[in-house]
């Protein structure tokens, strides 16, 4: 038999990254005696080691044979021969058993993977306490669908690829979530703003997990500051993608697989991922009440997202309003104004609402902050009462372009954009997700067109309830119609060519909330199955999609158990699906841990806290009453 430790695999797993560097790993020392054998490798540029150590067991029937043991070692491998005698009808077994570490956990990673093997006397033992090990991940996320059976195995599928990415055991590790998982080479292990539709999972489940990947950001403050500094803007500028030193990783050209032809790529002007992180801080801290986090790097986090804002804005006195230019929305078609020489657009509606939002929020934990730690983290930031000030007139002065009182323009100058027939193309050329690619292979500019390639505008009622957008709105002195939700979605709809994976999941929530139930399944489907079916027809097995895989999980709960989470209050609004006999779920809202049963008749919850709850859970808007054993059963 003959096994080995392989240090000299390259990256080759996604086509169009073959031209480009693939050998990762350098041999730092290999070895090996008798039954186990080592190998140790470092990344090329981060120098970050990683050891892996192995040890064979060897079993003639039942019983531990007697085996010769060969190693031979080359650059980069570590070879182990083993000679065992055999009887007719005797099985052999092998097991081979290997601890892996990096520098990253402990600084002699060989020393803890040797002293992991030296715990271990078989598989069989390892099986059993990873068995329990997943069965106390499963019995926290599970969500049972009675009546769907490929549903109800969607949902593992996705969950499980989740845990297998970021999970309680990672509460402790300098990692973000990565937007294709660890599966695969694809954006090349970079995060993006795709935490805002993980996070919630890991909020309700995980919160110590949820905490570490902010806090990675936060590690990564201060290279947001340089980032914001370098291009004249006070505060922190998180990259639209990154990885572990925290710089820009975007590409400037991108290359397009229909034409051959390398084009300019301005994706990283999506300056919105700072304020999917304001957003993520801020729902961490309204799920966990973790104020001590909030205190001593939420807040900071914050503001240095605000005061980026406010020096990203412009005061133009022709309208007496504060424009934001320079941005692009999550749309990744349009870039740029169709004859500009350079990237980026102004007043997209998404980016100014969420900061107008960002820039309330900063004002509420201002107002959890103890005098002393406020005082802190004034002296630390050099904030001052000037400086909230300017905050303040800003958002109630932003830009925020609204039609007739009903449409929220994308950004300024869509609506001049021209028109096309999507029919025509999808006649044309079958699957039109990608409708940048095929104008820019027709030669067409996509920057000239209304086709969208995923939610824009309609991520603004996907972060907030449409009460909030009123809200907003009216604070900048707009006066909106009502069925806001509604008509947007109808007018976007039209025009989104769903070129992303998370773009039918945001639909599937807003046409919920929009009344049309049957398009929103229909959404909640496609996106559910995006990657057991590869909807993208290839990216798959480059790396899974966490957004979408986290997003559509978690559209059962927003869209069929109705759970919304406002101020200390849980609320249920249950619209199950025809042929759904149930849902069971948990959920852990502000310390509190809730078991719920949702059939077409009842609802059931029980309250799993041992301590007296702090918060309140209502049922369509009725404040529910839990009984002296914490449980409830209400007839719909
Ligand atoms: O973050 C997303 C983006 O919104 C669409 N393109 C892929 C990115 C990574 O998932």
């Amino acid at each position: 038999i003959r096994s080995e430790l392989d240090g000299q695999v390259i990256n080759s797993g996604v086509e169009r990254y073959k031209q480009l560097n693939a050998k990762h790993w350098q041999t730092v020392d290999q070895g090996g005696y008798g039954q186990s054998c080592f190998l140790i490798v470092q990344t090329n540029q981060s120098k970050i080691k990683l050891a892996a150590a192995a040890k064979h067991f060897l079993k003639n029937g039942r019983h531990p044979s007697e085996s010769e043991f060969t190693i031979t070692t080359e650059p980069g491998a570590v070879r182990t021969t083993i000679r065992v005698e055999g009887k007719k009808n005797t099985p052999i077994t092998m097991e081979k058993i290997v601890a892996v570490y990096s520098s990253k956990e402990n600084a002699n990673p060989l020393q803890s993977a040797e002293n992991e093997l030296n715990k271990v006397d078989g598989f069989d033992n390892l099986h059993r306490e990873s068995k329990k090990a997943w069965s106390k991940i499963w019995k926290k996320i599970d969500i049972r669908i009675d009546g769907q059976r490929l549903i109800q195995k969607l949902v593992r599928l996705n969950l499980y690829h989740l845990m297998v990415t970021a999970s309680p055991h990672n509460a402790k590790l300098d990692a973000g979530i990565p937007a294709r998982g660890l599966h695969g080479e694809a954006y090349r292990g970079h995060i993006f703003w795709d935490e805002l539709f993980i996070l919630p999972l890991y909020f309700m489940h995980f919160p110590e997990t949820a905490k570490s990947v902010l806090m990675y950001r936060y590690r990564r403050l201060d290279s947001a500051r340089s980032y914001a500094a370098e291009h004249g803007y006070k505060g922190a500028m998180f990259p639209w993608q990154s990885g572990s030193d925290g710089r820009e990783e975007t590409q400037a050209l991108h290359l397009n697989p229909l034409s051959g032809k390398w084009d300019d790529d301005y994706s990283r002007l999506q300056r919105h991922v700072s304020l999917a992180i304001a957003y993520n801080i801020y729902n961490y801290y309204r799920f966990t009440n973790d104020l001590e986090f909030l205190f001593d790097y939420g807040a900071e986090m914050f503001f240095e997202i605000c005061r980026f804002w406010a020096s990203k804005t412009a005061y133009n006195p022709k309208t007496r309003r504060f424009d934001i230019a320079g941005v692009m929305g999550p749309d990744e078609y349009h870039e740029a104004y169709p004859d500009a020489k350079s990237g980026g657009l102004k007043n997209n509606s998404y980016t100014n609402i969420m900061v107008l939002w960002t820039f309330n929020r900063a004002f509420d934990i201002l107002a959890l902050l103890p005098n002393a730690v406020k005082q802190k983290l004034f002296k630390k930031i050099d904030l001052d009462a000037k400086e909230l000030k300017e905050w303040r007139n800003i958002s109630n002065h932003l830009q925020i372009l609204l039609s007739r009182n009903t449409i929220l323009e994308q950004f300024e100058g869509y609506f001049n954009l021209k028109e096309i027939n999507m029919q025509e193309y999808a006649e044309k050329y079958g699957n039109i997700s990608r409708m940048d690619r095929i104008f820019k292979a027709e030669g067409k500019n996509p920057d000239a067109y209304k086709i969208i390639k995923q939610a824009d505008t309609l991520m603004i009622f996907y972060n907030l309830t449409s009460n909030e957008v009123y809200d907003l709105l009216r604070q900048t002195g707009l006066s909106p119609a009502e069925g806001l939700l509604a008509k947007n979605f109808r007018y976007y709809m039209k025009y989104t060519s769903h070129g992303s994976t998370l773009s039918k999941m945001v639909h599937s929530n807003i046409a919920m909330q929009a009344g049309d139930e049957r398009l929103s399944h229909d959404y909640f489907m496609e996106a559910l199955k995006s990657d057991y079916q590869d909807v993208q027809g290839g990216t798959t097995k480059e790396g899974i999609h966490t957004g979408v895989m986290a997003g559509s999980v978690l559209l059962i709960l927003n869209n069929y158990a109705g759970l919304r989470f406002k101020e200390n209050n849980m609320y249920l609004d249950p619209r199950l699906p025809a042929g759904w006999r149930g849902i069971r779920f948990n959920v852990r809202f502000r310390e509190q841990k809730y078991n719920i049963t949702i059939t077409s008749q009842k609802v059931k919850i029980i309250n799993n806290t041992p301590e007296l709850y702090t918060s309140a859970v209502h049922l369509r808007n009725n404040a529910i009453s839990f009984n002296k054993n914490k449980r409830v059963e209400i007839e719909l």
